[in-house]
């Protein structure tokens, strides 16, 4: 059984098109996939100061904990995330920040993992899977070339939608 998580940055498109691409794992046979909305969680802007402060405790945020146990159990990462401002939204690029600081290696939660970048933006999102591409290969992630992008005009094509997540399916439960 792999196990598949697909992280929602924001609760509204967003969410909907995670849903929508756990609904097609879910018909596949021997893949567990979950979602979690980053939107729905409590998670404090990442700051050294209030690292050190958890840090005396021997501790993270609990809803960090989560994520980042949910991550490191996970076999293959889905994000759907919005372009914000031609790049990465602030709760994704907070959350990044603060699993690369509480798993051992700051890698450890994506090193070697196959990523797929999705997005439901305004526009085309291109800056923002450019960006984030360029982040989760510097974090040691095989990121697939394609991804998957609705956008407020053009909604999925869904052979096209189908056929990238199936070419990811091969690439990560091989
Ligand atoms: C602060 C902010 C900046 C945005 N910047 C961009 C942008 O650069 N490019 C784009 O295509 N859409 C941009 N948008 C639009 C969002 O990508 C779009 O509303 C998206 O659907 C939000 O995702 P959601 O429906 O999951 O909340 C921006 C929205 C906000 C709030």
């Amino acid at each position: 059984m792999k196990n598949l998580l697909i992280i929602s940055s924001t609760k509204n498109s967003n969410f909907q098109l995670s849903q929508e691409i756990k609904s097609f794992f879910d018909k596949k046979e021997n893949i567990s996939s979950s979602v979690i909305s980053l939107e729905e969680l409590d998670l404090p802007l990442f700051k050294p100061s209030l690292e050190e402060n958890f840090k005396k405790n021997n501790s993270f945020p609990i809803d960090i904990e989560k994520v980042k146990n949910k991550i490191l159990s996970s076999d293959a990462l889905i994000w759907c995330s919005p372009e914000y401002n031609g790049g990465v939204s602030p709760i994704l690029t907070n959350v990044i920040a603060w699993i690369s600081r509480a798993t051992e290696d700051w890698k450890d939660g994506f090193k070697d993992k196959h990523s797929l970048i999705c997005t439901s933006s305004g526009g085309n999102g291109l800056n923002f899977i450019k960006g984030f591409s360029l982040q989760l290969n510097y974090l040691g992630s095989h990121v697939m070339e394609e991804s998957i992008v609705k956008t407020k005009k053009k909604d999925l094509n869904i052979s096209e939608f189908e056929s990238i997540l199936l070419k990811f399916h091969a690439k990560f439960s091989s």
